[in-house]
């Protein structure tokens, strides 16, 4: 059966975005699919703004960090006559099925076409990591790569000075981002929403360390929304030796050139994403597990909990 795949990538951008829009494109046209891309996710979609890619229009940007199609957050996608327009939109070039790159809200986006029988496949695409149905989202590796590279600065500065750095880095609602960079930047305390250690723990532990006399600075990596890391680092000016100093990391871990394992991943995925095409499987969302490329059905994978290594955080503990 011959298909005309759309590809949009939603929701906040990822380095690896590219390299995944890449995969589904070559891979669809040695299939012999037609492929058009969407820009700016669901946006794109309700306003026809298709573009038809061939080989050479994904040339060079295997490398580019963000999305050379462009992102966005479409909450009114929600609205089913809004749903009913994007469908239409697709009919007049005769785009027969999607892949949507994103997160959580780019699958439930993808869900409400699947229920009106559009045939869609989801890929995770979000620096979180917290897509269900795969180990590792498309852009995590980079984010983290980032987050490390930028902790290892703050601790020369922040042992220069007998500082405590309270680092607040991105994640929403998973904590992965925070729990890997403590680990890789050896953190004394890692704030995440998976743990209920929060900024009293925090603080008792800073304490601890100042009386012991244990090491000339400390770090902190707390995972946005959790706590106020400018009122953390100055309760610890004010209450031991060490001057606390907040960074919020901000966008800047999103973006940035994708690093080998976002570009292997968004590959593997993609290709994975338009195999199920032409097996006539819809619904699905693709994924990594045990370094093997898998799908389940996207409502299931959306229901289930993101897969969380807990065991990650009691060798973290242990260590720190
Ligand atoms: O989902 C990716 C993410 O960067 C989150 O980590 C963060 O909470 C959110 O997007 C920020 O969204 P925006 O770019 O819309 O401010």
């Amino acid at each position: 059966m011959s298909r005309v795949i759309g590809v949009l990538t939603s929701g906040g951008d990822a380095p690896g975005m590219n390299a995944a829009i890449r995969a589904v494109t070559r891979s669809a046209l040695s299939r012999g699919y037609e492929v058009y891309g969407i820009r700016d996710g669901y946006k794109g979609l309700i306003d026809g703004d298709f573009v038809k890619l061939d080989r050479t229009s994904v040339s060079d940007i295997l490398a580019r960090g963000g999305t050379f199609l462009g992102s966005a957050r479409v909450p009114e996608f929600k609205d089913e006559e809004v749903q009913n327009i994007a469908i239409k939109q697709m009919q007049t070039v005769g785009m027969d099925s999607l892949v949507v790159i994103g997160g959580d809200g780019t699958y439930r986006g993808a869900y409400s076409l699947i229920k009106k029988g559009i045939c869609v496949v989801g890929m995770p695409g979000t620096i979180d990591n917290d897509c269900p149905g795969t180990e590792y989202t498309i852009g995590f590796h980079t984010a983290l790569n980032t987050i490390v590279e930028a902790v290892d600065k703050l601790r020369d500065t922040s042992a220069s000075h007998h500082r405590c750095s309270v680092v607040e880095v991105m994640g929403n609602h998973c904590g992965d981002l925070a729990l890997y960079s403590a680990i890789c930047c050896g953190a004394e305390v890692a704030i995440i929403p998976e743990d209920d250690f929060r900024e009293e723990e925090a603080l008792a532990k800073i304490l601890h360390l100042d009386r012991v006399k244990k090491g000339r600075h400390a770090i902190i990596i707390a995972t946005e929304k959790l706590i106020d890391v400018y009122a953390l680092a100055d309760k610890i000016t004010k209450m031991s030796t060490f001057t606390g100093r907040a960074t919020v990391l901000g966008h800047i871990q999103r973006g940035g050139v994708p690093v080998p394992e976002d570009r292997v991943l968004a590959t593997r995925l993609g290709d994975k994403a338009v195999e199920l095409l032409a097996e006539n499987v819809s619904g699905h969302c693709v994924g990594i597990v045990n370094d093997k490329i898998v799908s389940e059905d996207i409502i299931e994978a959306i229901d289930k909990n993101k897969m969380y290594k807990s065991d990650l955080l009691k060798v973290f503990e242990r260590i720190a």
